[in-house]
């Protein structure tokens, strides 16, 4: 019996040794100190023993237990010390580390200019209107004067989602004319900026979709002095008060008179260039007083009411404000080209 005791006292303290987790700790308590363990089993042969000799062995199998106890709880503490250094050295958060840094995008250069534009004229009292792209081609064309057979309503320059030619891409955000004059009391003062789309070919100066601002104020009164007043005043805004502008007859099928404002090209001061093609000078938008047809197609009393209208290219603005040689880098995104602005 004192060979058994002394056999399971250095097994178990080996094993006790080789665990690595609680669990492993806790199973191999049970099986030398539990109720069916070993240690109780070798105490059920104490019957057997001498009166002299049980004392004896009672003793040595405390100490047997007294030792496994003290080990179990030696390995127990270890093995807990070693799980939350690990625990730490997984979980650790070092505050000292760089932090990752984000790139931080910003506005569209474009959007840059359309944001000045809008609020030089919400500072002259204007609306922001901004609405559908998918157009009548009543509101696009016949309501603005632009009759059946118009060049513009051909195939080949619009498109359309059907074929007998009623609903289509905007081509102009001149229809919004049309949806403020039937939607809002007079007066009206108005811009409404968006995208158009035409069939046109990708180059330098061309897409199929760009982006237009419409512009529109009616009242009693209302003269092409105050068209070229207000258009001045804002490309002074945009670009400087240095700025020189002209305006020269057009013709636009919704506006009599007609005019095109130009600005003069900021490459060669007016003497002619590549960016002006020799010109001197670059034009920047349409613009008139609005027909007088258009006005009472939309139940306005033209004896009463005038207005002006104007159509400027928004991606051209933006090509000068910024010195930007392309139109195709507008649409491109390329990060290198964005990151300039
Ligand atoms: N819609 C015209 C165009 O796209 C521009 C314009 C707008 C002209 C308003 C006159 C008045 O060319």
């Amino acid at each position: 019996m004192k060979e058994l005791l002394r056999e399971l006292r250095e097994k178990s303290l080996s094993a006790i040794d080789g665990t690595n987790t609680a669990e492993e700790l806790d199973a191999l308590r049970v099986q030398y100190l539990g109720k069916k363990g070993e240690l109780t089993a070798i105490l059920k042969q104490m019957g057997k023993l001498s009166a002299e000799e049980r004392p004896v062995m009672g003793q040595l199998a405390n100490d047997v237990r007294a030792a496994l106890e003290e080990k179990l709880d030696e390995r127990k503490a270890y093995l807990a010390e070693k799980a939350l250094e690990q625990r730490l050295a997984t979980e650790m958060l070092d505050v000292t580390i760089p932090g990752e840094k984000h790139k931080m995008g910003h506005r569209h250069p474009m959007y840059i200019v359309l944001d000045e534009i809008k609020s030089i004229f919400i500072g002259m009292g204007f609306d922001i209107l901004e609405d559908r792209e998918v157009e009548l081609s009543e509101y696009n064309f016949t309501k603005l004067n632009v009759e059946e057979g118009h060049p513009a309503r051909e195939w080949s320059d619009t498109f359309y989602f059907d074929d007998d030619s009623r609903i289509l891409l905007r081509t102009q955000t001149s229809p919004m004319q049309v949806h403020a004059m039937e939607s809002r009391e007079l007066p009206i003062r108005i811009i409404a900026p968006g995208r158009v789309y035409r069939k046109d070919e990708v180059d330098a100066t061309h897409s199929p979709m760009f982006h237009q601002i419409e512009g529109m104020a009616i009242d009693k009164g209302v003269t092409m002095g105050d068209l070229k007043g207000t258009l001045n005043e804002v490309v002074k805004q945009l670009y400087g008060s240095s700025t020189v502008t002209r305006f020269r007859p057009h013709h636009f099928p919704f506006t009599e008179p007609s005019c095109e404002m130009d600005v003069q090209c900021h490459k060669c001061g007016g003497k002619g260039c590549p960016t002006c093609k020799g010109e001197g000078w670059i034009e920047i938008l349409g613009a008139g007083m609005i027909h007088p047809k258009v006005l009472e197609g939309c139940g306005i009393d033209s004896t009463v009411y005038s207005g002006w209208a104007f159509g400027m290219g928004l991606e051209r603005l933006a090509l000068r404000r910024f010195n930007i040689s392309d139109l195709r880098l507008i649409f491109e995104n390329d990060i290198r080209f964005l990151e300039q602005f």
